[in-house]
């Protein structure tokens, strides 16, 4: 189940007899390689306890909306930001029924509200409210939110019923989570990436940088990854580590980024350029350190200007798909659009770096993709959301 590989998977746990099967489910997302937190109801607990889990997860299992220390820890916004998909295995009735009304009145209906990925569900319960009107109703209105149902199975139930409404075994569960996952759409594409700041040293004790954290490209880079394509990354020195599958390239002069990209660009079939390069560097580097005079009051710098890669990508013979990335503290979507055209390329991401909430160094942001045909707005999430939502445009224009 390759595409279960570095996914953070949120269990969610109810309580019905099948919540012993939830055991066996963990294990199995472990297995693929999946990082997994659980959320257990109430009555969960009752039929399986939280140990079991914990200790199969490997994380600590949460259980309580309004528990200080659990929201202190991992509370329901940040469980919501970092899981990449919610499966809530068994799935009963009742929450069902919460979910499709839009309740929140535990840790798993308030998570699943506050998320804005994928959620799967296993129903499982008695047959007869398995078949009842309001139960179906409420998984179609579900299903037009776009929740995936697995099963349920027929058979002999826990009651003693015959019929619908037996959860389906873990390992059915699985496959049909693992399948949902549209993740090869760039299966056979080569990527490169650029990421971080770069900086320009003025003596030996200092240089002149921009702001990024890399959290953006770091993200996208991931993203490409789990989309199925080969990625290069070419970062400026950040305090993160580089995703484990790529080929992981470290500068860190805008001169050095702009040969590694040259040096590296060929056969790609995407490049996006996230890093904050500087557009000046010191035009003489300084032997030895700068001494500070003490008759002036002031010390004149010499900057030139450096290449833009990006528009020298944009230049080559055979390129690529060439993305940029706008950073604008005014007229953001002007300047935006002014730079997809002057530098030639095919898609500018616009993000506003004067709110602080979002763009350098936040683990948000909030942007627009701009062709020269279209506009595509993304609400504020998560870097690691928006990235998947980036790659997933990008990869609609180059695979069609
Ligand atoms: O790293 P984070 O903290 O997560 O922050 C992310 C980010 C805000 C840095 C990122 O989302 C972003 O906006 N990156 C682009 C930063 C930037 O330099 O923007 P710009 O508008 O100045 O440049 C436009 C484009 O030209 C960018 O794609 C840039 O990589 C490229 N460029 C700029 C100068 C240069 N000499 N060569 C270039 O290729």
């Amino acid at each position: 189940m390759k595409s279960l590989v570095n996914k953070n998977i949120l269990l969610g746990v109810t309580g019905g007899i099948a919540a012993y099967k939830s055991a066996e489910i963990v294990r199995h997302l472990k297995k693929s390689g999946s990082a997994v937190r659980v959320i257990m109801t109430k009555s969960a607990e009752e039929f399986i306890t939280p140990l079991t889990l914990q200790a199969l997860s490997g994380n600590r299992v949460s259980t309580d909306l309004l528990d200080v220390e659990s929201e202190a820890a991992m509370g329901h916004i940040e469980l919501a930001k970092w899981a990449d998909a919610i499966l809530i295995a068994p799935a009963t009735a009742n929450t069902i029924a919460k979910l499709s009304s839009g309740r929140g009145d535990d840790l798993l209906s308030t998570t699943t509200l506050a998320f804005d990925g994928p959620v799967s569900l296993a129903p499982a319960m008695n047959q007869t409210m398995w078949r009842d009107d309001r139960t179906q109703e409420n998984l179609e209105k579900l299903k037009t939110k776009e929740f995936k149902i697995f099963g349920p199975g027929s058979g002999e139930q826990a009651c003693g019923d015959i019929g619908l409404g037996r959860m389906l075994e873990p390992l059915e569960i699985l496959q049909l989570f693992s399948s949902s996952f549209n993740q090869e759409e760039m299966s056979g594409k080569s990527i490169l990436i650029t990421a971080g700041p770069t900086q320009e040293p003025i003596d030996p004790v200092r240089y002149i940088t921009n702001r990024s954290s890399g959290k953006m490209g770091y993200s996208l880079a991931e993203a490409a990854i789990q989309s199925g394509a080969e990625v290069t990354l070419i970062s400026g020195p950040v305090h993160i580590d580089p995703p484990e599958k790529c080929n992981f390239i470290p500068i860190e002069t805008a001169v050095e980024m702009y040969e590694a990209v040259m040096h590296h660009i060929k056969g790609k079939d995407v490049y996006i350029g996230t890093a904050a390069v500087a557009d000046y560097s010191p035009a003489n580097f300084n032997e030895s350190k700068i001494k500070k005079e003490e008759s002036s009051s002031s010390l004149t710098l010499e900057l030139q200007k450096n290449r833009d890669i990006l528009k020298s990508v944009s230049k080559l013979a055979n390129r690529p798909y060439v993305v940029g990335f706008a950073a604008e503290t005014d007229d953001l979507l002007d300047n935006a659009e002014k730079k997809l055209i002057n530098k030639g390329l095919d898609l500018i991401i616009a993000n506003d770096v004067s709110n602080k909430e979002i763009g350098f160094d936040s683990d948000d942001n909030e942007v627009t993709l701009i062709t020269t045909t279209e506009k595509k707005y993304l609400e504020k999430q998560n870097k690691k959301k928006i990235s998947k939502k980036i790659i997933e445009f990008i990869s609609l224009a180059v695979t069609n």
